[in-house]
């Protein structure tokens, strides 16, 4: 079977909630751009997953939509709203349209690793501009698209130690990771950095704040090999 974001729904679900240091880190690098308090504020979390960024934000008392376009992560996500409620609801919907989404209706979109998993992003970023209010913000987080390009993998070098080996970042486009303990084995849209940067500009976007957080103390006690790049890609755009 051909692993899709559905087929392996259940187990990402377990993954986080059995608590992972890497979906932590992801979660908690994208909050700290967000204000401490979103009282009143409407939050679209698009590729929602699980639910682990919306019913984060919901516990800062923010109005939250989360989409997946996963019907198996949707349940998941209600599961989870049901069993401990943070006020946060879902729907079954494409980031790449967002037709249950009403225009100039959201004040933020989050998207925590999911914009690398849309088919077309302008697609994407269109949709968030629509939806979002003149002067809303979108935050998001990817792989960081140079040390996780298509078939990166670590390797050790003669000293010992654990390097990343990264080759094919120039070439983009959808690839599946061979890994069956990975979360890519479901396959996952390779971008270059400058692509997504474009992108945002190109779909009405301004550029806020573009970070590489440092691995924090988890990650590095999880996968200490990790220590010296930056997972994850954050960029923080505000629509014209
Ligand atoms: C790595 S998971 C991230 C889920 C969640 N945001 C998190 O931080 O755990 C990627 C998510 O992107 C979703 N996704 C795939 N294609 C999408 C699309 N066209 N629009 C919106 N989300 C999509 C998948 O279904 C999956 O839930």
């Amino acid at each position: 079977m051909t692993d899709s974001w559905d087929t392996i729904a259940d187990w990402y679900a377990e993954l986080l909630r059995s608590g992972s240091a890497m979906h932590d880190f992801a979660r908690d690098i994208l909050l700290d751009r967000l204000p401490e308090l979103l009282a009143g504020q409407r939050v679209l979390d698009l590729g929602c997953g699980e639910g682990i960024i919306a019913r984060a934000t919901a516990a800062r008392e923010a109005l939250v939509l989360g989409i997946d376009p996963s019907t198996r992560m949707i349940e998941h996500a209600r599961d989870a709203e049901r069993n401990q409620p943070s006020g946060a609801s879902f729907s079954v919907d494409d980031g790449c349209t967002l037709v249950t989404v009403t225009t100039g209706s959201v004040d933020w979109v989050t998207a925590g690793l999911s914009l690398n998993n849309v088919p077309d992003l302008d697609a994407a970023l269109s949709a968030a501009h629509r939806v979002l209010v003149p002067g809303g913000f979108l935050v998001f987080t990817i792989p960081h698209p140079c040390f996780e390009a298509p078939h990166a993998a670590w390797a050790e070098t003669e000293d010992g130690t654990v390097r990343r080996v990264v080759g094919d970042y120039l070439t983009e486009g959808f690839w599946r990771s061979r890994n069956p303990e990975g979360a890519r084995r479901a396959g996952n849209q390779h971008r270059k950095l400058s692509t997504y940067l474009a992108a945002l500009m190109r779909n009405g976007f301004g550029i806020e704040a573009v970070e590489e957080p440092t691995p924090d103390a988890r990650v590095v006690a999880a996968q200490p090999q990790r220590a010296g790049l930056p997972p994850f890609m954050l960029l923080h755009a505000r629509r014209a």
